[in-house]
């Protein structure tokens, strides 16, 4: 991956700092849900790489599913319409629940993702967001597992893309948008 693309700017988190933070958050997880086997949710496609990451901190017994939803299209600022491409496999009734996502920008995806959820009746729910950004929530998130607060710019890598691109970057990178 070439970090010397026009588009990249600054480095925000580097590679070593999202290791750090990933032991940190699966300790957290483990020691929290010891004797439950939460069910890991992750949101696609930005939480594939921070899921595959943070299953691999949690030494306890847990289960994964996926999610897809759309709230950018292809533009780079929410529209606020949440629309699910891909629903879970599986049941959540009586499952203790903790929704992956990979970044909080304005929150309505997830406030529109937790509602869905709650309607399912999960056992409890919890929400584990890598990247927040500073401020920016319009909708209220209540975030027990947070990563990293970030400043209020579009930002790639670490699964975050700018029209598909820059998923693969080991680390999160600002994104300068001509
Ligand atoms: P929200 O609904 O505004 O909180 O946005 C949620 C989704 O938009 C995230 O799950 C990401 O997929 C995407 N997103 C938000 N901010 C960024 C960004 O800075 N870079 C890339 N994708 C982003
Ligand atoms: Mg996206």
């Amino acid at each position: 991956m070439n970090k010397d693309n026009e588009n990249i700017d600054k480095i925000i988190i580097s590679e070593e700092q999202i290791k750090e933070k990933i032991a940190q958050l699966g300790n957290a997880i483990s020691s929290d849900y010891e004797d439950k086997s939460p069910l890991l949710i992750g949101v696609l496609k930005g939480a594939f790489i921070f899921m595959a990451d943070l299953i691999r901190a949690i030494p306890i017994d847990c289960e994964v599913d996926f999610m897809a939803v759309s709230s950018y299209g292809a533009a780079t600022k929410s529209s606020g319409v949440v629309r699910i491409i891909k629903d879970l496999d599986l049941d959540l009734t009586d499952r203790h629940v903790i929704l992956v996502e990979d970044i909080i920008d304005s929150g309505l995806t997830l406030s529109y993702l937790r509602k869905n959820l709650l309607a399912r009746k999960p056992a409890s729910l919890e929400i584990c967001a890598m990247f927040i950004k500073k401020d920016l929530q319009k909708a209220k998130i209540e975030c027990k597992y947070e990563g990293f607060f970030i400043p209020p710019e579009f930002v790639v890598g670490y699964g975050l893309d700018a029209g598909e691109r820059f998923r693969g970057l080991n680390y999160l990178a600002e994104y300068k948008v001509e």
